[in-house]
């Protein structure tokens, strides 16, 4: 039987978010244009945030409206608040995300808001998507290490994860926030989450900070998790995790778990594309 993997590509949104120099509507829209050539069944393109914390993403919604739709594809957008909700709903974002962290600095820094807090504030938002269909995915930051409390214990990570499932999101997305984790580490993690959601119900997001990305992804397959967050062009970081580099590259791990006897589903050579125009929006 063939195995498949997933990659939930997240280059428009985590890829792009983190530029410091303006980048116009016109080419996010066509960087999400060709990445909807590619294979993807979901592609996170936006993000409604404050555009004081995250000016980049300010044109969410002109992104949003400016895209051609493939049918099958999800187009998902983050949203750490009711207000964010409410633009997501309103430029049609196919499923939105909510985004907390297992460690509280971090909360801290990316949300102005403690966990408990911002879970507060997620409760709401899960609440309103669910009357309106629209599925949710929860995102669980920090899960080995956090840039300002340093390691984080695995029950952390799984009492995070099981404040997500409870909300009702339908995935999480484990989030190597900081691109540090080790494979040992990471397995140890989740182990703890695995008690609290089953692998078919996790995703993977591996920043490549230290070059440990593949492995980490290596220790999640064996676990069992089959979906991997990625972006183009290995673009990305969060501005409110100082030291932070970019997600794992989409063409890299398309091409590892493809080695690994995995199928994908997705045209290589449209996303080698879609990477030189990533690469290409950096420097403009
Ligand atoms: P706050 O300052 O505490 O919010 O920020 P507030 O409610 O006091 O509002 C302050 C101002 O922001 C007000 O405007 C609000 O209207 C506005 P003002 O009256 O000053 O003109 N505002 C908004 N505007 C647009 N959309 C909204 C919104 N909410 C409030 N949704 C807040 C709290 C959550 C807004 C802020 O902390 C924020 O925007 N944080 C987002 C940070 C972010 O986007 N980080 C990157 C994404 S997370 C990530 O990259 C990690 C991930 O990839 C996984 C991983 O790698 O681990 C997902
Ligand atoms: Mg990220």
């Amino acid at each position: 039987m063939v195995d498949h993997v997933e990659i939930f590509e997240v280059g428009p949104r985590d890829g792009l978010q983190n530029e410091p120099k303006p980048i116009t509507t016109e080419a996010k829209i066509a960087l999400v244009d060709l990445l909807s050539q590619a294979g993807f069944g979901r592609i996170e393109v936006a993000s409604f945030v404050s555009p004081k914390w995250v000016p980049q993403m300010a044109g969410s919604a002109e992104v949003l409206a400016g895209i051609t739709r493939v049918p099958g594809i999800s187009y998902a957008a983050l949203t750490p608040n009711m207000k964010g909700f409410e633009g997501a709903l309103a430029a049609k974002a196919d499923e939105i995300a909510i985004f907390g962290s297992a460690s509280e600095g971090f909360s801290k820094s990316n949300l102005n808001a403690t966990r408990a807090e911002a879970l507060a504030r997620f409760a709401p938002v899960a609440e309103a998507a669910k009357a309106a269909g629209i599925p949710v995915r929860g995102y669980v930051s920090c899960v080995t290490d956090c840039p300002f409390d340093g390691a984080v214990a695995p029950e952390d990570v799984s009492k995070a994860v099981a404040s997500m499932r409870d909300l009702g999101c339908y995935e999480v997305s484990l989030g190597d926030t900081l691109g540090r984790g080790t494979p040992e580490r990471v397995d140890a993690m989740l182990t703890a989450v695995l008690r609290e959601l089953d692998a078919s119900k996790l995703a993977g997001h591996f920043h490549d900070t230290a070059g440990r990305a593949l492995d980490n992804i290596d220790v999640s397959l064996a676990r069992g998790l089959r979906v991997f967050d990625a972006a183009v062009g290995g673009l990305g970081g969060c501005p409110y995790a100082p030291g932070a580099a970019g997600n794992v590259a989409t063409e890299r791990v398309a091409r590892h778990v493809a080695a690994l006897g995995y199928q994908t589903g997705l045209d290589l050579s449209v996303i080698d594309k879609a990477a030189e125009l990533a690469r290409g929006m950096r420097h403009v």
